[in-house]
């Protein structure tokens, strides 16, 4: 069985002091849901507070960071390094976030090695893919999905694939409140599950987790995870606000 997890992405959102304060309300309004991971990533500003509140009051969730560079340590002006991260308990990793492809230029081979630089120091990676609009009106969706996936885990091993989450995020539907149909996503998380069994073999097809990202809010959050193929959220806007969130996270509720 594949554990559903919730993953809000703040993106350059909220301070140090603001991302405090959603965590503690988050916690209290989600006390009780057990059977679904949530995650939040706030900017690499607000991780040491947000780790410091998780561990002393013990929060039911888990630190993801949006972003690493893939060097241990060096004349890298600007960056963090996973073994940075490591040291704030930072769980998951977001690579190849569109935003980070498209907006700074990162490539498959950039993603690749970020991927392969958070299994290095046990974190787990949450590998974003998805296309464009005019890739999609192109009808080459699943052709750029299989470069990213192949590009991005390349080297990546058996034992090592295990550890990654992947979410499909098309790039059309972020902060645009577009949302791919529920049975859409699903069919291209089916492709790219069969990608994955291609590559790995059945077992571990069957038992990586994707999810769904791009304008996910309380209102579709329950027919998409309705389908057999989504196995959660990358929530982007609608993650900055407690409210919303524990709704997102609280989906299997949402029509009681
Ligand atoms: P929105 O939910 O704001 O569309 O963002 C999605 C996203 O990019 C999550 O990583």
């Amino acid at each position: 069985m594949r554990k559903p997890m919730i993953a809000g992405n703040w993106k350059m959102y909220k301070t140090a002091g603001q991302a405090v304060f959603i965590v503690q309300d988050l916690a209290e309004l989600i006390k009780d849901v057990k059977d679904v991971e949530v995650i939040v990533c706030p900017s690499y500003i607000a991780l040491k507070s947000v780790s410091t509140v998780i561990e002393m009051d013990k929060l039911n969730m888990g630190l993801g960071a949006q972003n690493v560079y893939w060097e241990e340590e060096g004349a890298f002006t600007g960056e963090v390094s996973p073994m940075m991260l490591k040291d704030l308990r930072v769980d998951y990793v977001i690579v190849g976030h569109s935003e980070r492809r498209h907006i700074f230029g990162e490539t498959n081979e950039m993603v690749n090695k970020k991927l392969k630089a958070v299994l290095a120091h046990d974190m787990k990676p949450i590998l974003c893919v998805g296309e464009t609009k005019e890739e999609r009106e192109e009808e080459r969706t699943d052709e750029v999905i299989k470069e990213q996936l192949f590009g991005n885990l390349a080297e990546v091993s058996l034992r090592d694939i295990r550890k990654v989450v992947i979410a499909y995020e098309p790039v059309w539907a972020i902060g645009t409140g577009l949302t791919a149909s529920s049975e859409d996503a699903n069919d291209i998380i089916q492709n790219i599950r069969a990608l994955i069994e291609s590559l790995y073999g059945s077992e571990v097809a069957e038992d990586i987790r994707i999810l769904y990202g791009g304008s996910v809010k309380p209102e579709n959050i329950t027919e998409l995870m309705e389908e057999q193929e989504i196995d959660g959220a990358l929530v982007g806007g609608a993650s900055l606000d407690a409210q919303s969130f524990a709704k997102i996270v609280k989906y299997q509720s949402a029509e009681e």
